[in-house]
């Protein structure tokens, strides 16, 4: 196979395609290629949405991407190559990212002459977590005062070290399907209404500062007016804890939440409308001056990707039709935890005409049939959605768009020990083995 062919013909896709980054040739290609069940990844495409977001919003927001969405070595590279912040949530990642930087030449770090560009969150930190922030220069977002008493008994520099506070609002955050929490009971962060506790509890450990904010409740945000409400909400904490402190906050961090569209026909997120509300946000929040934070994970690399499977055997049991796959919720979990699919379609599409015959004739269109996607394993739940599809037969390759996010990673590969999916990386210009 040869690479710069596969990334032209993955890029030829049609308007109604857009939810899968490669064209069915392109699919059909790899899956001849690499063994399924498998992910293939567009780091052309990671790269354009990056830029195309960050162009998109104030010269005063940071775009740190969100490593947990998809911590692939070649997509970090690619990302780290454009001098991406990055929101980390554990040691690994942190490691991850340092090896990126690292195989780009990015000469950052505490010591370096760029600062750290990461941001650091997490509600249950281990010591190796925090101090593999500390070490990468990493702005710790804070969920309650064990962090800051740890904090302040590590860390031994001249200045105090400048910390966020996580802080879950009260209300005034929707969250369309609950992934991250809206304003119910939270693990995440300081409640908001004890606040003033938690900063004068603060007090007692001088050598960490408060000195910045994270809030985030509401995940796969399609609209941009939701959005920035959640982030007005975010700016009236803000301003409150910018009183309770006396002194002026520098760092606002409004987490990821950026939504993709799932389905035909639903709307994609309208970054330029998100990027003229931050700026109108902005204007209207003179007390704050200092830089924005956002954390897109999905929407930087949820349409980067498709995995795909093949059919292994097609069931009909007591009026439901199963497409049994070789690959199920060992490699894509989140339609069993969300509820939500991921779109799918078939290779070849057997509800469209088949080539028209040496007659003239136009051949057979199959009819449409609500498949249940059932995948290999010994349990009722592994289950990755129902589509309406044409008539599959064993053997057919079926398609899954917006697969490069919460895909590969947040699956239970390792349940009855199926080989792990392959990860193909194609079109990218930094990363080792990324053709
Ligand atoms: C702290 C934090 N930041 C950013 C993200 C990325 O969110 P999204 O992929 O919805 O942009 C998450 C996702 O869980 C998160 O927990």
């Amino acid at each position: 196979m040869s690479a710069p062919t596969l990334t032209e013909e993955a890029r030829d896709v049609t308007t109604d395609e857009q939810l899968f980054a490669l064209s069915d040739s392109a699919a059909m290609l790899v899956a001849e290629t690499v063994a399924t069940p498998c992910f293939a990844y567009r780091l052309d495409l990671a790269r354009e949405r990056f830029l195309s977001l960050r162009s998109a919003l104030p010269e005063r927001v940071r775009l740190a991407y969100a490593v947990k969405s998809n911590p692939g070595a070649p997509l970090l590279a690619e990302l780290a190559s454009l001098g991406a912040w990055f929101d980390c949530a554990s040691a690994g990642e942190v490691v991850a990212v340092g090896t990126a930087r690292d195989e780009v030449g990015w000469e950052g770090g505490p010591g370096g002459a760029v600062p750290g560009r990461m941001v650091f969150a997490g509600p249950a930190k281990s010591e190796s977590d925090l101090r593999a922030a500390l070490a990468a220069g990493a702005r710790i977002q804070v969920d309650g005062i064990e962090d800051v008493q740890r904090l302040a008994s590590w860390h031994h520099g001249g200045e105090p070290l400048a910390v966020n506070v996580r802080v879950h609002p009260l209300e005034g955050v929707s969250e369309t399907a609950s992934i991250i929490g809206g304003s119910g009971p939270s693990a995440f962060g300081v409640d908001e209404e004890d606040l003033p506790e938690f900063v004068a509890a603060c007090a007692a450990f001088p050598q960490v500062r408060l000195s910045g904010l994270q809030v985030f409740s509401a995940s796969n945000e399609l609209d941009a007016g939701r959005l920035l409400a959640n982030h007005a909400t975010a700016l009236g904490i803000g301003q409150r804890l910018q009183e309770l402190l006396g002194r002026d906050l520098d760092l606002i961090d409004l987490g990821g939440g950026l939504g993709i569209p799932y389905a035909v026909g639903s709307p994609e997120l309208d970054i330029l409308t998100l990027g003229a509300g931050l700026a109108e946000l902005l204007e209207a929040n003179p007390w704050f001056t200092g830089n924005i934070v956002l954390e897109p994970g999905r929407w930087v690399s949820g349409p980067t990707g498709v995995y795909l499977t093949r059919v292994v055997r097609v069931k009909e049991s007591r009026g439901a039709t199963f497409a049994i796959l070789q690959g199920g919720i060992n490699h894509l979990l989140r339609p069993l935890m969300t509820g939500q699919s991921f779109p799918v379609h078939a290779v070849p599409d057997r509800s469209l005409p088949e080539p028209t015959d040496d007659d003239g004739e136009p051949g057979p269109v199959g009819e449409r049939t609500t498949y249940s996607l059932a995948g290999p394993l010994c349990t009722s739940l592994d289950r990755v959605g129902t589509a309406d599809l044409g008539p599959l037969r064993p053997g057919d390759l079926l398609v899954f768009g917006q697969a490069g996010a919460y895909g590969f990673t947040q699956a239970m590969t390792n349940f009855l020990s199926h080989p792990v999916p392959e990860q193909l990386w194609l079109g990218g210009t930094v990363a080792a083995g990324a053709p």
